[in-house]
């Protein structure tokens, strides 16, 4: 959870996370062109690394409070936090991917939920209905508003669907560290108030992370991995999202 000030990014300052925000965004299209049946996430973890190294940035989460890889690839029943490995892809999976990297000085942070071979009707709904969940936010993501309004959007979306909106990990801001304050969760709580009101030069990143079950959600023993506590899948979205005084502009889309 982020703590400090909010930090307020000047008109340079947003251009250089725009910079970091569009390698994010084509590292995530080159891994949903790359990812097939029969792939590990370690061969994507790799391609990952290697192209956001050969545009001169460094991939956020490598080394981040310890974490052994560069990108997230979490499966089906995973939630996010998934640490690329020698598992699979199985034709019928859903793979979370989660991409972060830093270029002068600022980071970009985005995710997208992969669909891999045939996947069922009931899975891709999910999916469907996760991105739409963010962009129900964004229409909030206007100066005047409020934090709460972005996590009342998400939650009032996933919930009219049956699904459960994970509470114990958060959306955040974004800037020079990776976690900036404020925190930006999915779903309006008393505990959380209002929020932050929402002005030009916030950056945050929205995103929802949406269970065809219940919210809740187990930590595995590897530290990092999060799983739905059903066992049911789970999915993923989210992009860095400027704040300015008319439309928000998406760094990562
Ligand atoms: N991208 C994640 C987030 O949105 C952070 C991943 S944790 C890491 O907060 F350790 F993998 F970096
Ligand atoms: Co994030």
């Amino acid at each position: 959870m982020s703590s400090g000030r909010i930090t307020i990014k000047n008109a340079a300052d947003i251009e250089k996370m725009k910079a970091a925000g569009s390698i994010v965004k084509e590292t995530l299209e080159l891994l949903s062109e790359k990812a097939a049946v029969g792939m590990t996430t370690d061969e994507l973890d790799r391609i990952a690394e290697d192209y956001i190294r050969s545009k001169g940035a460094y991939p956020s989460f490598l080394g981040y409070m310890g974490y052994p890889k560069s990108i997230c690839a979490s499966v089906n029943q995973q939630v996010v936090h998934g640490i690329p490995g020698k598992y699979k892809l199985c034709d019928g999976d859903i793979l979370s991917i989660d991409v972060g990297a830093k270029l002068n000085g600022f980071h970009g942070d985005a995710a997208r939920t992969l669909l891999i071979g045939k996947v069922s009707e009931e899975k891709k709904k999910l999916v469907e209905v996760t991105r739409e969940c963010f962009f129900e936010a964004l229409q909030f993501c206007k100066a005047g508003y409020h934090i709460s309004d972005i996590g009342a959007a998400v939650q009032k979306h996933a919930e009219a669907h049956g699904y459960g909106v994970v509470r114990d990990l958060i959306g955040h801001g974004i800037g020079r560290d990776m976690h900036e304050a404020p925190d930006v969760p999915n779903f309006a709580d008393r505990r959380f108030g209002r929020g932050a009101r929402l002005v030009p030069g916030m950056v945050i990143a929205i995103e929802p992370m949406i269970n065809m079950g219940t919210w809740e959600v187990v930590q595995l023993s590897d530290g990092w991995t999060i799983e739905t506590r059903d066992g049911k899948p789970s999915a993923h979205y989210e992009n860095t999202v400027a704040i300015t005084d008319g439309e928000p502009v998406l760094l990562t889309l």
